[in-house]
């Protein structure tokens, strides 16, 4: 009798261990009702004809990308059941009301399933009626045709970093840059001595005049601070080329975003001037020594890890150590006040020739984001979809050349360089070109350079 139990009691354990195993990898299975989508209506069993009326892990049959069982094993709270086991397989009701369904694709959805349409979520109603958002997309397969097709002198493409986003979301999260305030914009111009008969190369490109110093279009994420990319970008490649390349450092944008918060709002946009106002005044470090951690959006804005303190005559000197373990080298970089360019084309072309890029305020429209290749212009693809899906935002980028080429017509076309921050997979290798002399998108708006704050004490000892 005692041996029986025993023995009965190994069983039981036996059978407890292999329940619980089988268990835990079938509930470790991609939950078949996840997203709430799965097939109410489907002949899952009955189409395998297969039934199982013990636990019998191979108990399956192919469902949408998956499987389900048709065992007894199957359960709604495991929810990897088949739908049709109840019915099919017992003879009883499912142990869920059995929804009106909506169709897609040859399955039957059940009430409250979704599916996403690029930037839109559908969801099917009670009626079994699919309800989709009615957003405008940032990535539009419409208007990718209708710019390729529409001869506009550059092409566009699907990018896979903004499928899936509204417009709306693409000016609130890939932009950031706040429109000059007119106390700004009425800022006095350089005066340039120029002559008006002046004659500037044809083509223009900063990394050939200056190899080593021009720096590598950056990636804001959806971080909107461009006004702290764009800053850096220039900084970075104007302290290069006035230290003449004895210095070459990438500055960080992070250190902008988050330090420089007087009426600076970090990830959700920014002013040019207070960026300029920082970088002289308090200075920032290299992206190596304060790399970009803002990326994805956050509630939060990301304490200062960095500060500084003068030594005399405007220069200054971190007193904190970089945020990252690997790196040690925390110099502090700084420019002289920034200055406003005329809008004059051929003083924006020479102040890039001489100094180096220049900042620009660009405003974005919605067709942009789908530029691929060839010379921007903003098209008119957008009208004939209503007001929703014509936007536009505030962005600032760094020109770095210019050039022009001939059109079949024989007609002329200038154009400009610049480099984006949308990575390097956006566009010509992260840059774009930009009609130039007409003011597109306010390009020749304001335009902005700087002096690197470099010294003697920088240039190395001959
Ligand atoms: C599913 O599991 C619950 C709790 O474990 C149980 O009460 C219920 O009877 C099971 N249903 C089926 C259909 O096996
Ligand atoms: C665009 O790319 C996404 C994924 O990267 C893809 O799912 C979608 O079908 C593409 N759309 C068009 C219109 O090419």
């Amino acid at each position: 009798m005692r041996q029986l139990r025993a023995l009965l009691c190994l069983c039981l354990l036996a059978q407890v261990a292999l329940a619980s195993r089988v268990r835990t990898r079938r509930e470790l299975a991609p939950g078949l009702y996840e997203h709430g989508v799965y097939d109410a209506g489907g002949a899952y069993c009955q189409r395998g004809d297969v039934c199982c009326h013990g636990r019998d892990d191979g108990c399956t049959v192919p469902y949408q990308d998956t499987l389900c069982y048709c065992d007894l094993f199957c359960n709604r709270t495991i929810s990897d059941c088949c739908p049709d086991f109840w019915e099919y397989c017992l003879g009883i009701p499912a142990p869920f009301p059995k929804a009106p369904g909506c169709a897609r694709a040859g399955h039957t959805y059940p009430t409250g399933a979704t599916y996403r349409e690029n930037c839109n979520l559908c969801t099917c109603g009670p009626g079994g009626q699919w309800q989709c958002e009615d957003h405008a997309c940032l990535m539009d397969g419409e208007l990718i045709d209708a710019v390729n097709r529409g001869n506009y002198g550059w092409r566009a493409a699907n990018y896979s970093q903004f499928w899936g986003m509204t417009l709306e979301d693409g000016i609130r999260y890939r932009l950031g840059t706040f429109r000059p305030s007119p106390t700004v914009m009425n800022m006095n111009e350089m005066q340039m001595n120029m002559d008006s008969n002046e004659v500037l190369p044809r083509h223009f490109d900063a990394a050939a005049k200056w190899p080593g110093m021009i720096h590598e279009p950056l990636d804001q994420g959806n971080c909107a601070g461009s006004w702290a990319f764009s800053t850096a970008a220039v900084a970075s490649d104007r302290i290069s080329i006035h230290s003449m390349g004895h210095m070459t450092p990438a500055l960080s944008p992070q250190n902008l975003l988050s330090c420089d918060t007087r009426n600076q709002r970090g990830c959700s946009g920014g002013r040019l001037d207070g960026a300029w106002w920082y970088l002289r005044r308090r200075g920032v470090v290299t992206d190596e020594c304060y790399p970009f951690t803002s990326q994805q959006s956050q509630p939060a804005a990301q304490p200062c890890m960095m500060h500084s303190r003068s030594t005399g005559r405007g220069k200054r000197q971190a007193t904190a150590r970089c945020p990252n373990a690997q790196t040690h080298a925390n110099e502090i970089y700084q420019s002289t006040p920034a200055y406003r360019l005329s809008s004059s084309e051929k003083e924006i072309m020479k102040e890039l020739m001489e100094n180096g890029p220049v900042q620009a305020i660009l405003e974005v429209h919605e067709d942009f984001f789908m530029y691929k290749s060839g010379i921007y212009r903003h098209t008119p693809v957008a009208e004939g979809k209503g007001p929703k899906h014509q936007k536009h935002g505030t962005h600032s980028v760094k020109i770095t050349g210019w050039g022009e080429e001939q059109l079949p017509d024989g007609q002329t076309q200038k154009y400009w360089t610049a480099a984006n921050s949308w990575g390097t997979a956006w566009g010509e290798g992260g840059y774009f070109r930009i009609a130039r002399g007409v003011n597109e998108c306010e390009v020749e708006t304001f335009v902005v350079g700087v002096w690197g704050r470099v010294s003697m004490e920088d240039m190395p000892h001959k």
